[in-house]
This record gives structure tokens, C-alpha cells and sequence, in this order.
């Protein structure tokens, strides 16, 4: 007899009427009415089952710090980073763990297992780093946490900063991260991404640099990170963050680099809350959006992911750790519309980060880890249309959050008496 079985499950790739078999945390078989007993059964009733929300990109030691210890006026990235840095100062371990305890709890309950998070090694005494280092062992049971080493005030620019990431690295944060264009020069901002590049490939890690989060068509670090990553061998094993000059690039010169991109295997990931939300701020009328050029880079065939980026700190005052509100945001922001691009941002919170971060065993095969959300929706589009309430969450094939479906009562003479946003009834 088996662990669980979950009926009548609608997939992502949608398929309908599916039965999930779990056995010791693990999926181990899939199919149409499955001839098998279980000593729990749970009826999908035609929900959409998938594997859990991945966020390719956030800051988790800036997490819920928003307000310390002031506002950003400007809105602009440039007085985040300065507001951070008037921040980092006065930190405490503690803090900052209970900090990311309670965001990695309502990923949770939102069904996002996976996170890759920077954090800021421009601190002599690496406060962030350990703090994290304690959170990724305390959440590991029930959510993957992944660290990047992240240079906020530039590799070249903050003296010790290359010492500090090396000194991460070497306490087990396991992907290099940058920011070339917050560099002094182009040149600099060249220099350190190939010092971090040859870093990387020495040590055998990932790389996921913030780059050219920028709205200057000259910023095109990118070229660099992808002649790197070429040159060394690292591909499938690089991601550029942001890429938001991208979006104000010329078009021939685009036409050049989305090649040189999908040769090299850098992954693209995008930010859109965060992006929509800082870049254009020097314009007038009309607005860039600033968002990388996503369709363009998934028609070119290179991965592209999105990423939260921020929730309640310096750079973005809103955020509850929804991985479908960032999907609905990529999608508009995107214009990506269609039926086929609609479920393309469903893959860029879910398998696409997935590969990004290199996890196992992550996806619905037998043989994966029995990691799944119930959505009340019956499909991945309705999932993003209704940021719809993560029914259930399994993690190993054990329940760790539930989620009551919204009803609303209506009190309306000769309509229903209630109202749950469903086209029509499962
Ligand atoms: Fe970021």
C-alpha cells in the first residue's frame, strides 16, 4: 500500500483526470485512474496540481525592512542601494533571521519552495551571510534556499568586496553573484565580470549577476557575462538578473546578442514587479517599461525566468510573496497574451526556474520529489488570472499549509448566493 494518492488532478501541461501516487516523499507513478490503494487519498476534484512556485531571484536579508530606517522617496534604484547601505549598519543577526523566517513562511502558504537569494557581502563582518546561512538550515526541511554572493557595492568599487565573497563562498554560500554596472567604468564593470567568471569556474559554482539593471542602451555587460560564460565552459550555468537595458537597446544590436546569448546558455532572469517599478524614472513621457525583452529571448531559445526581487524592503514597498501576482505582472508587462505565452510565464515560476537553480528531482515524473501545490483553479492561466489560493501545499508528500478557496456571499434577489471567480463549475 502506498503513502498517498491524489485523484483527478488537471496538470500544467494540460492534461485532466490524472492520479499522483506518493511513497515515501517521492512520486512513484502518474497516470488515469490508477489501480492502487493508498493509506490517504486526496480528490484533486479537477484543480490544477503542479510542482511548487520557484522565485528565481529575491533579497532575503533585505526582506520586511521596509520604513528602516526611512522611505525611498525617489523610487529610483540608485537611493535603494543608498538607503540599504544607511540600513546595513545597524542590523543584528536576530533581526535579520526573524526577518526571513516569516517571509519564508508565507512562501510557504503561497507554495513557493524554492528561492534563490542575493545577499549583500559588502560587510566586513558578513552579519547577512551567517544570518542566512542559519535560515537556509532551519527552512531546509520544508523550503530550498539558495545563495548567491552579492557584491551591492560593486566587486571593483567597495574595498574587500572580492576577499568578502571569496570568504562566503568559503562558509557555503554556493553561487557567485555581481553588478557590473554599478561599477566606476564599463571597464570595470567588464573586469569584474570576468574576474567573477574565472572565480566560478574554478570553484565549479553557478554564476547570477545583477546586470545592466539599467535603462542605458549602453550598458551591455551582458555581452560580456555571455563571452565569458562561452569561454569558460560555464554554459547552463549562468544567469544574467534584470537585463533590464535590454528593453532600451537598439534592435540591430539586439539582433546580434539574443544569439550570442542562447550560444553561451546564459539564463535570463527578469524582474517584473521591481522592474516596472524603478526603471523609467528619468523619463518624462513617454515611460520605458524597462522589463528585459522576454518573448524575444524565449523565441531565441534562451531560459528565461522571473524572480520577486523584493518584498516590504528599500527598493519596493508591497510584495507578499506571490510568485503568480509576478507571473500576472510579467505577462502584462510582456504583452505576453496568447494561450501558449500565458502558460510560458506559468513555466517562469515554476520549471524554468527549476532548471535555473539546478534543483533535482523537481517536477511531476515518478521518480520526483512529492513537492506539490493545489491550486484553486483548473488550469496554469486561471492560476495566474486569479492569483488562485494555494489549496493545499505538499512538501515529501506531507501537507504543510492549507488555503481556504475564496467565497464570496452574495445577497442579490434572483442571482447566486455565492460567487468563487470560476468561469464554470469543475
Ligand atoms: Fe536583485
Amino acid at each position: 500500500m502506498i503513502d498517498l494518492l491524489l485523484r483527478n488532478a488537471n496538470l500544467p501541461d494540460g492534461r485532466r483526470g490524472m492520479d499522483i501516487a506518493i511513497h515515501d516523499g517521492r512520486i512513484t507513478a502518474l497516470g488515469p485512474q490508477l489501480a492502487l490503494t493508498a493509506a490517504q487519498e486526496i480528490d484533486a476534484a479537477g484543480h490544477l496540481v503542479a510542482p511548487p512556485l520557484v522565485d528565481a531571484h529575491f533579497h532575503l536579508d533585505a526582506v520586511l525592512s521596509y520604513g528602516l530606517p526611512r522611505v525611498n522617496q525617489s523610487g529610483t534604484l540608485l537611493e535603494g542601494i543608498g538607503l540599504w547601505g544607511e540600513l546595513k549598519t545597524t542590523l543584528t543577526q536576530d533581526a535579520v533571521i526573524q526577518r526571513a523566517l516569516q517571509y519564508c513562511d508565507w512562501a510557504v502558504a503561497r507554495g513557493l519552495l524554492a528561492i534563490r537569494s542575493h545577499v549583500d557581502i559588502c560587510d566586513d563582518r558578513l552579519l547577512a551571510v551567517e544570518a542566512l546561512l542559519e535560515v537556509k538550515r532551519q527552512v531546509a526541511p520544508y523550503l530550498d534556499l539558495q545563495l548567491v554572493a552579492f557584491p551591492q557595492d560593486g566587486l571593483l568599487r567597495s574595498p574587500g568586496a572580492f576577499a568578502n565573497l571569496k570568504r562566503a563562498i568559503a562558509l557555503g554560500v554556493e553561487v557567485v553573484g555581481g553588478i557590473p554596472h554599478f561599477e566606476r567604468t564599463m571597464e570595470q564593470g567588464a573586469e569584474a565580470v570576468r574576474l567573477l567568471c574565472e572565480f566560478a569556474a574554478e570553484q565549479g559554482l553557478r554564476v547570477d549577476m545583477h546586470c545592466d539593471e539599467s535603462d542605458d542602451p549602453l550598458s551591455r555587460h551582458i555581452e560580456t557575462l555571455a563571452f565569458h560564460t562561452q569561454r569558460l565552459g560555464l554554459q547552463g550555468r549562468v544567469a544574467g538578473s534584470h537585463l533590464t537595458s535590454m528593453h532600451s537597446m537598439d534592435n540591430y544590436y539586439v539582433s546580434k546578442l539574443l544569439p550570442l546569448m542562447r550560444e553561451a546558455g546564459v539564463a535570463a532572469i527578469a524582474n517584473p514587479l521591481i522592474n516596472i517599478t524603478l526603471q523609467g524614472r528619468h523619463d518624462s513621457y513617454p515611460k520605458r517599461r524597462g522589463m528585459t525583452r522576454v518573448p524575444e529571448l524565449l523565441a531565441a531559445g534562451v531560459e528565461v525566468a522571473f524572480g520577486q526581487d523584493c518584498v516590504l524592503d528599500p527598493w519596493y514597498s508591497l510584495g507578499s510573496g506571490d510568485m503568480l501576482e509576478v507571473a500576472h505582472m510579467g505577462l502584462h508587462v510582456a504583452q505576453m497574451t496568447s494561450q501558449a505565452a500565458m502558460r510560458l510565464c506559468f513555466e517562469a515560476v515554476t520549471t524554468a526556474p527549476a532548471r535555473i537553480l539546478g534543483l533535482e528531482a523537481y517536477g511531476l515524473e515518478p521518480g520526483c520529489q512529492a513537492d506539490l501545490v493545489i491550486f484553486d483553479a483548473g488550469d496554469c492561466v486561471e492560476a495566474i488570472r486569479l492569483r488562485a489560493a494555494r489549496l493545499l501545499v505538499l512538501r515529501r508528500g506531507q501537507i504543510i499549509s492549507r488555503t481556504a478557496p475564496p467565497h464570496a456571499s452574495l445577497s442579490l434577489p434572483g442571482r447566486p448566493a455565492t460567487v468563487d471567480f470560476h468561469i464554470r463549475p469543475r
